[in-house]
């Protein structure tokens, strides 16, 4: 009780203290776009270090974010590059990493040094005559589903399902099914947290996004 009365009371503390930086931004924001003033704020904010970094930065992403849910932990060195990311209940996300335009559903656990990014193809690179960097490309949103759990260093370019385990380095390319554990680079299912999710995986093996080895195997036992 003690303990939950501290909580608030460093909550209260934490949304007083931000509210000039709020204003700031916010100016900020209407002078150069929303879009480019983010980023910058973002950065300062994930240098504040401890748990007064943790506050203060839950504090302003509940100001600024359409939605930033309750006891989120936003820690050192973790930065936002889009203003419409959505932060739900519980949801963790560790050192260092680098956030898209993304919806992190409630109690996802996020790593250190995760990406998680919008897609594969933010450039285009069929034209030779311009740069890369001068060819538009897409931006799909990226939702990482309810409880699930991304090892430290991933990276994650497609949405993942509620309740999956992504390993440690692992490159996500595909959606990934929900229950489903997927591990390396790309990112292959390995098992599933759920014995009816395996099964319904192989019942639908033509349309899973990322194919498993059981998959695999009995597609080459029917050739
Ligand atoms: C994915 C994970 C949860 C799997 O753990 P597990 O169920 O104990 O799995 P196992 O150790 O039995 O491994 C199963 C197989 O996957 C492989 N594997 C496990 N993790 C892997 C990874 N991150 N990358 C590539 N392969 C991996 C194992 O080598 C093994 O392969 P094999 O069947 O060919 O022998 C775990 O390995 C992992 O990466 N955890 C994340 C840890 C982390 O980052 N913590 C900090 C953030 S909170």
């Amino acid at each position: 009780m003690a303990k939950q009365s501290v909580k608030q009371l460093a909550e209260i503390i934490a949304a007083a203290a931000v509210v000039i930086p709020v204003v700031v931004y916010r100016v900020h924001a209407r002078l150069a776009g929303v879009e480019r003033a983010f980023p910058g704020w973002s950065q300062l904010l994930s240098l504040l270090p401890g748990l007064v970094g943790v506050y203060l930065r839950r504090a302003f992403y509940r100001m600024v974010l359409p939605t930033c849910g309750r006891d989120v932990c936003i820690s050192f060195g973790t930065v936002f590059s889009h203003p419409t990311a959505s932060i739900g209940n519980r949801v963790y996300l560790g050192v260092g990493c680098m956030i898209g335009d993304v919806t992190l559903e409630d109690d996802a656990l996020v790593g250190s040094h995760v990406s998680i990014i919008n897609g594969r193809r933010q450039h285009g690179i069929e034209r030779l005559d311009i740069p890369v960097r001068e060819q538009p490309g897409e931006y799909p949103r990226v939702v990482i589903g309810e409880d699930s759990w991304i090892g430290d260093r991933a990276i994650v370019t497609a949405d993942l399902g509620k309740h999956c385990v992504v390993g440690a380095g692992s490159v996500v390319t595909k959606a990934v099914p929900d229950f489903a554990i997927v591990v390396g680079n790309p990112a292959r299912i390995k098992g599933f947290r759920e014995a009816s999710s395996a099964a319904a995986a192989v019942a639908a093996a033509a349309a899973s996004p990322i194919r498993t080895a059981a998959v695999a195997d009995a597609d080459l036992s029917t050739k």
